[in-house]
């Protein structure tokens, strides 16, 4: 069976569009791969975090992946922080990174443009932390939202130049990006990605709103004075925006919702929409909390940090010995 990986860092509040873009996935692939999901909080502290908030929000992550259908039966669970490997590998990782290769990263990137005052070196190198969390379980594929391609592809060039120099250590990965509901855009600048990070409510909807809340979301999404209900990302982006997230939730193909909708105005569209995501909110939230009031999550977790951990051990064992960091045999 191919292996599968990805980590989700736990900085604020999951979204709709982290499940759509991201998490939906996991539990797909779930059946065909042998998969492992990690809640990345070392990556969480390349910013400044409050403690109480980030176990919070690890906590409610790990729950809500477990409500959304993530079968610890199936897919190896695990808290990045718990496994010292992640950090060791990605020291190493670094060390074969070149200040070009991380100066090239857009999130970097954009960030030093825009003048942001406090960048931490942790922000800087952790696209190589990320090769490390990726190449330690010789992962084959790995589902990731389009902002996250370009960091698997640094992990493929960090595998390719250790195996060219020490021999064959890694298995050099895919990234693979969804098409559909690929992005989710802000409900309120549709041009803008939803992000957990936003700082208007209601341009985002978490997946612990309150489901009345985020029908009123979707009732005030910001669309255009068109009025035709057509996907047309340039024109329409609000539009095309609620006729990802429907397509998605429902698993109907968005050219079915267009022609449902000829001759319909957006009131009624966004009425569907609306439901559609307070019935998955509903169902969603009822699930979480039997499970944040069961002891499912601190089971998955020890059980996934037992299993990664071995294949961490033995990983970071060999890479040790390739680079002659290692003096017994
Ligand atoms: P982030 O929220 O940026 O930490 O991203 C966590 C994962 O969710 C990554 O795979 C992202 O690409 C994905 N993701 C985050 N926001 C969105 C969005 N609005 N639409 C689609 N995917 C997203
Ligand atoms: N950097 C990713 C993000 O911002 C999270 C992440 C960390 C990740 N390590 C990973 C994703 C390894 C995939 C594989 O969301």
């Amino acid at each position: 069976m191919k292996r599968m990986l990805s980590g989700v860092k736990p900085t604020g509040r999951l979204t709709l569009g982290n499940y759509i873009g991201a998490i939906r996935q996991f539990i797909q692939y779930q059946d065909e791969y042998e998969m492992f999901i990690f809640i990345a909080n070392m990556h969480a502290i390349t910013i400044p975090c409050d403690p109480k908030q980030l176990r919070q929000n690890s906590k409610d992550m790990i729950a809500l992946y477990l409500a959304l259908g993530l079968d610890p039966e199936k897919t190896t669970l695990f808290l990045q922080s718990d496994l010292p490997q992640h950090t060791e590998l990605g020291w190493i990782m670094t060390c074969h990174s070149y200040m070009g290769e991380l100066q090239r990263m857009t999130q970097y990137k954009d960030k030093t443009a825009k003048g942001e005052a406090g960048i931490t070196a942790g922000l800087f190198t952790y696209p190589a932390l990320m090769a490390a969390d990726i190449l330690m379980y010789d992962a084959d594929y790995v589902p990731v939202g389009v902002d996250q391609k370009q960091h698997v592809e640094l992990a493929r060039d960090l595998a390719e130049r250790f195996n060219h120099r020490y021999g064959d250590t890694f298995v050099v990965p895919e990234p693979i990006v969804q098409k559909v509901g690929a992005k989710i855009m802000s409900l309120q600048n549709p041009t803008k990605k939803m992000s957990k990070s936003e700082d208007n409510p209601k341009a985002t909807i978490d997946l612990l709103d309150e489901p009345n809340v985020a029908r009123k979301k979707i009732m005030s999404a910001v669309t255009d004075s068109l009025g035709v209900i057509r996907y047309d990302v340039e024109n329409q982006p609000g539009i095309a925006n609620l006729l990802t997230i429907l397509s998605a939730l429902n698993n109907e193909a968005i050219e079915g919702i267009v022609k449902r909708y000829e001759g319909k105005g957006y009131g009624e569209l966004k009425k569907e929409v609306g439901q559609t995501v307070f019935d998955f909110l509903s169902d969603l939230q009822e699930k979480y909390r039997a499970i944040i009031a069961s002891s499912i999550m601190d089971d998955a977790l020890r059980e996934g940090s037992e299993k990664a951990g071995k294949i961490a051990y033995k990983k970071v064992a060999k890479v040790k010995r390739k680079l002659g960091l290692s003096v017994v045999k």
